[in-house]
C-alpha cells in the first residue's frame, strides 16, 4: 500500500475506551464493508486495539491516528499500524513518519500548510478540522491554487455530509466517526455499527476522474 487516500473512500476514526471493544468493532466496520480503520491514540487502550485488530482481524487494515510525536509513529508501527495519521505536522514528526516506511497523512487546515508540504514533496493530506475549518467550500477553493494536493477531509463529517466532500475533485477519501455513535459503542450494538458502516461504504467507489 502507498497511498493512504487510495486505501478506501471512508476511514472509521475510532476513539476506544476498552480494549475489548477493539475486535468486535472492527469486525463489524469490516462486515459493513469499511475495511480501513483509523485507531486514535487518544485513549490508553488505543496501542493494544491497534496490536489486537492486526493479529486477529486479518480483513482489516489498521492504522494510527492522532499522532503528535515520533514516539507515537514508532508505537504505532510497532502495535502494527499500517496508515499513519496526524492532525498537524512539524518537521520531526513529518520526518518520523516518512522514515516509518509506512504510508502517513500529515494534518493541515490552512493554505500555508498546504505550502509547506507541497514543498517537502508531500501531497496526499488530512483536512483537520474539516467542517469548523472551512468545509467544502474551503476544500474546493483549494483546487485551483494547489492542482497537486489531494485530501483526506475529516472532523465533523456524517452521512449526510461525506457524499458532498467525496464529490470535491481534490478528495480522495473522508475520514470520520459518524458510524461509531457513542450510545451504540456503549450497548457494544455491533449490528448497529455494520449498518451504519455499510451505508459509508455505499459511498464509494469513486468514478476515476
Ligand atoms: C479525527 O481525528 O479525524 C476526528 O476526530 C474525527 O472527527 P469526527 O469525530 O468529528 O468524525
Amino acid at each position: 500500500m502507498e497511498s493512504v487516500l487510495d486505501l478506501a473512500p471512508v476511514i472509521p476514526v475510532v476513539v476506544l475506551e476498552d480494549g475489548d471493544d477493539a475486535v468486535p468493532l472492527a469486525r463489524a466496520l469490516v462486515a459493513g464493508g469499511l475495511s480501513a480503520i483509523e485507531v486514535t491514540l487518544r485513549t490508553p487502550a488505543a496501542l493494544g486495539a491497534i496490536r489486537h485488530i492486526a493479529a486477529e482481524v486479518p480483513r482489516a487494515t489498521v492504522g494510527a491516528g492522532t499522532l503528535l510525536t515520533p514516539g507515537h509513529v514508532g508505537a504505532a508501527v510497532a502495535a502494527g499500524a499500517r496508515f499513519l495519521v496526524s492532525p498537524g505536522w512539524t518537521d520531526r514528526l513529518l520526518t518520523a513518519m516518512r522514515d516509518s516506511g509506512v504510508p502517513y497523512l500529515p494534518g493541515v487546515s490552512t493554505t500555508s500548510e498546504v505550502v509547506a508540504l507541497l514543498e517537502r514533496g508531500v501531497t496526499q493530506m488530512k483536512f483537520f478540522p474539516a467542517e469548523a475549518a472551512g468545509g467544502t467550500a474551503y476544500l474546493r477553493s483549494l483546487a485551483s491554487p494547489f492542482p497537486g494536493a489531494r485530501f483526506c477531509p475529516t472532523g465533523g463529517i456524517d452521512a449526510e455530509r461525506a457524499p458532498r466532500y467525496l464529490a470535491l475533485p481534490n478528495v480522495g477519501c473522508v475520514g470520520g466517526s459518524w458510524m461509531l455513535p457513542q450510545d451504540a459503542l456503549r450497548a457494544k450494538d455491533w449490528g448497529r455499527v455494520e449498518r451504519l458502516a455499510r451505508q459509508a461504504a455505499g459511498f464509494g467507489p469513486r468514478l476515476p476522474r
